[in-house]
C-alpha cells in the first residue's frame, strides 16, 4: 500500500524526517519513493525502486526551503512503477505538489476534461488530475486553501491526500475512505498515512475522518468538514517504535488477515455499475467471449482457481484449473479462443509464467490475475486483472487469496454477463456486504478457542464440497505452511476412498458445510464417517444445515450466498492456522522452508 508523511515546523531536520517517515513506511512494501518540499518555492524529487535512490539523488540537491514537506511511497495501482508514475505529482507549472493514496474512480473523466483545456499530462496515474484541478482553482483566482478543497470536491473515490502550493507555508491535506492521521509535537505538526511514520517524534496524534480536510501551518493546524471548523481530540497511542511496522499485530499475517474488509473493499472500487447492475472494469473493456477457460497457478492462487472454474462451469463454459507446473509440460488442447488465466498473486512465479507462455505459443490468449502491477505475468499476458489487494509480507498468503476470489466473480461474471441482470445484481450486493461479514468474523471468531481445545490432534484434516472444497484445500495448506503439522485437505466424498484409514480420535477433521442443498447434505454425511470413528468435529458453518448436531465445536459464519460464504469460512480456517501456529511458537511470518515468491520451476 502506498503511504503518505508530511511535516512542518522541522526547520532544518525537514528532509531528515521525512527520509526517516518514508523508511517507517517501508514495510508496507513500495516500488517508488519521493519528497516535494514546500514554502515560497516547490521542488520534488521521486526515483523508482529503493529508498536508497532518493536518498543518493537528494544528496545532490539543495535543501530549499527547509521547513515543510511531504513523501511518498508508492505501490502501483496505475500505471507501473517508474519514476515518472512516482508521486509527488505536479502541475505543468509546478506551484503545486501531490501525493495520493487510494483510487481515484472518476479519473478518467477528469483527465479527458483537462486534456481538452490542454492539460498535458506526465504519467499514467489517477493522481496526477489532483495537483492540475488545483492550478486550475488558483488559475481562477482562488486562494490555496479554497483552490484546495474544491479541487477535492471534484473527487469520487477514495483519497488520502496531501499537498504543497507554492508560496505558502502549509502543508494541505483531506482524507475519504483512506486513512490519515495527524502527529502534533509542539511547533512541528506531521500528517501520515499511519501513526509509525512519525512514531519517533510523538505519541499525539489526531485522526481524520472522511470528509475532513486539514490545514497544517508552523505551529498550529485546524480541521474542518467542508465548511466548518471540526474539533477534534488529541489522542495518545501506546505503540512503541518496534511493534509499529505491524501496527501494533504480533505478526504480519494476523495485520494482513484483518486487513482483508479494507483489500476487499478496494478491489471493487469502481467496478460496479450498480444503476446497470453490471461489472465494469477497464482492463477487460477488450475481452471477447471466450469458448472455454483454462486456470494455471501454484499453491493458494490454485485453490482461487478451482473456486473460479467451478463458477465459471455453474454458469455453463467450460473451465478447468490446471497446477501450473503440470500444465506447463502438458498443457490441455487449446482453441484459438481458449482463453487461459494466470492466477498468480506475485505475477512472477516462474511455473505459472512457462504454463502462460506455453499457452500463448499455442495460440491462446492471456490474462494475468495478479496484485502486481508490472509484473512479468501482468506485462506478457494480453490481458491483466489488478486484485488490488496491498502489498503482503507474510508469506502465507491470506488477504491476496480473498481478493483474488473476489476479483475472479468479477472476471467470471464480466465473461458471462449472460446470466442477466438479476443475477449479477444479487452477486454485487452479497460482494458489497462482504468486508463488513469478514470483520464480522474477524471480531467474533472462536477460532481461538478451537485451537485451545483440539490443537494437539496428530494430524488435521479439511473437508468441504463444491466452493468449500477449494476453502477445505487452502485451509490445509495455511495450516501445514505455519504450523508444520500434518494438514490435508479433502473433497468430502474422498475420504471414504483413502484417506479414512488416517482417521482417529486423534485427528481433528474441520468440516465446511455452507447452504443447506444436497451437496450441503452429503457432507454431513461424511462428518458422520468421521464422527463415528471418533475424530472430533470442527464444524465451518452459516447455520443453514444441521451440521451443529453432529459437531463438537463450531465456527461460525454469517448467512450469505454460497460464492460468498466460501470466503467467510476460509477467513475461520486463516485464524485456525494462525492461532495454533501462534500457541506453537512458529516463525509464522516466514516459515521454514518457503518463499513468497518463487521464481525458480
Ligand atoms: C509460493 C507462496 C504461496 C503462493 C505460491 C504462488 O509457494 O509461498 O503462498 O500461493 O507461491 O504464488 P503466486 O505469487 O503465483 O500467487
Amino acid at each position: 500500500m502506498c503511504g503518505i508523511i508530511g511535516c512542518i515546523g522541522r526547520g532544518g531536520d525537514t528532509k531528515e524526517t521525512l527520509l526517516a517517515g518514508l523508511k517507517n513506511l517501508e514495510y508496507r512494501g513500495y516500488d517508488s519513493a519521493g519528497i516535494a518540499f514546500g514554502g515560497e518555492t516547490v521542488t520534488v524529487e521521486k526515483r523508482e525502486g529503493e529508498l536508497e535512490n532518493l536518498r543518493r539523488q537528494l544528496e545532490t540537491t539543495e535543501a530549499f526551503d527547509g521547513s515543510l514537506g511531504i513523501g511518498h511511497t508508492r505501490w502501483s495501482t496505475h500505471g507501473p512503477p517508474s519514476d515518472r508514475n512516482s508521486h509527488p505529482h505536479m502541475d505543468e507549472a509546478g506551484r503545486v505538489a501531490v501525493v495520493h493514496n487510494g483510487i481515484i474512480e472518476n479519473y478518467q473523466a477528469l483527465r479527458d476534461e483537462l486534456r481538452v483545456e490542454g492539460v498535458e499530462f506526465t504519467s499514467d496515474t489517477d493522481s496526477e488530475v489532483v495537483p492540475h484541478l488545483i492550478a486550475r482553482q488558483l488559475d481562477a483566482g482562488k486562494p490555496p486553501e479554497e483552490a484546495f478543497t474544491a479541487a477535492v470536491e471534484r473527487l469520487d473515490g477514495s483519497y488520502a491526500l496531501a499537498a504543497v502550493v507554492e508560496g505558502e507555508h502549509a502543508i494541505f491535506t483531506a482524507r475519504n475512505d483512506s486513512p490519515l492521521v495527524i502527529g502534533v509535537d509542539g511547533d512541528a505538526t506531521f500528517v501520515a498515512s499511519d501513526v509509525p511514520a512519525f512514531l519517533e517524534y510523538t505519541r499525539d496524534v489526531v485522526y481524520l475522518e472522511n470528509g475532513e480536510y486539514a490545514v497544517l501551518r508552523p505551529g498550529n493546524w485546524t480541521v474542518f468538514d467542508g465548511a466548518s471548523p471540526v474539533e477534534k481530540v488529541v489522542k495518545t497511542v501506546e505503540w512503541s517504535p518496534e511493534q509499529t511496522g505491524k501496527s501494533g499485530y504480533d505478526h504480519f499475517m494476523l495485520k494482513e488477515i484483518h486487513e482483508q474488509p479494507t483489500a476487499l473493499r478496494q478491489c471493487l472500487r469502481g467496478r460496479v455499475d450498480e444503476f446497470g447492475g453490471r461489472f465494469s472494469v477497464d482492463e477487460l473493456d477488450e475481452l471477447e467471449r471466450p469458448d472455454a477457460v483454462q486456470f494455471v497457478a501454484c499453491g493458494t492462487s490454485y485453490h482461487a482457481a478451482l473456486y473460479a472454474a467451478e463458477l465459471l462451469r455453474d454458469a455453463g463454459v467450460p473451465a478447468q484449473a490446471y497446477l501450473a507446473s503440470e500444465y506447463a509440460l502438458g498443457p490441455a488442447p487449446i482453441t484459438p479462443d481458449t482463453l487461459v488465466v494466470g492466477v498468480t498473486q506475485s505475477g512472477e512465479t516462474a511455473d505459472t509464467l512457462s504454463a502462460l507462455r506455453e499457452a500463448s505459443v499455442r495460440g491462446a490468449r492471456t490474462l494475468a490475475l495478479t496484485n502486481v502491477v508490472g509484473s512479468t505475468a501482468a506485462r506478457e499476458c494480453d490481458h491483466a486483472l489488478y486484485i488490488r489487494a496491498g502489498p503482503e509480507i507474510g508469506v502465507a498468503a491470506t488477504k491476496t487469496f480473498s481478493s483474488q476470489l473476489v476479483a475472479l466473480n468479477v472476471l467470471v461474471e464480466r465473461l458471462t454477463a449472460a446470466t442477466g441482470v438479476e443475477q449479477t445484481r444479487s452477486l454485487i450486493s452479497a460482494l458489497r456486504e462482504l468486508p463488513e461479514q469478514v470483520q464480522q468474523v474477524l471480531d467474533d471468531s472462536k477460532a481461538a478457542d478451537v485451537v485451545d481445545e483440539f490443537g494437539d490432534g496428530n494430524a488435521f484434516f479439511f473437508i468441504g464440497r463444491g466452493l468449500d472444497f477449494p476453502v477445505a484445500l487452502e485451509g490445509a495448506l495455511k495450516f501445514k505452511e505455519i504450523t508444520y503439522e500434518h494438514a490435508e485437505g479433502f473433497a468430502a466424498g474422498e475420504l471414504k476412498h483413502g484417506p479414512l484409514a488416517l482417521v482417529t480420535e486423534n485427528t481433528p477433521v474441520f468440516a465446511v458445510v455452507t447452504g443447506d442443498d444436497e451437496r450441503a447434505q452429503k457432507t454431513i454425511g461424511n462428518v458422520k464417517e468421521v464422527e463415528s470413528r471418533g475424530a472430533p468435529v470442527i464444524a465451518v458453518t452459516d447455520g443453514q444445515s444441521d451440521v451443529e448436531r453432529y459437531a463438537d465445536a463450531v465456527l461460525e459464519i454469517p448467512r450469505t450466498t454460497a460464492r460468498t460464504a466460501a470466503m467467510l469460512a476460509n477467513v475461520q480456517l486463516q485464524l485456525v492456522a494462525y492461532h495454533t501456529a501462534y500457541e506453537l511458537d512458529r516463525t509464522i511470518d516466514k516459515p521454514r522452508n518457503l518463499a513468497k515468491s518463487v521464481t525458480v520451476e
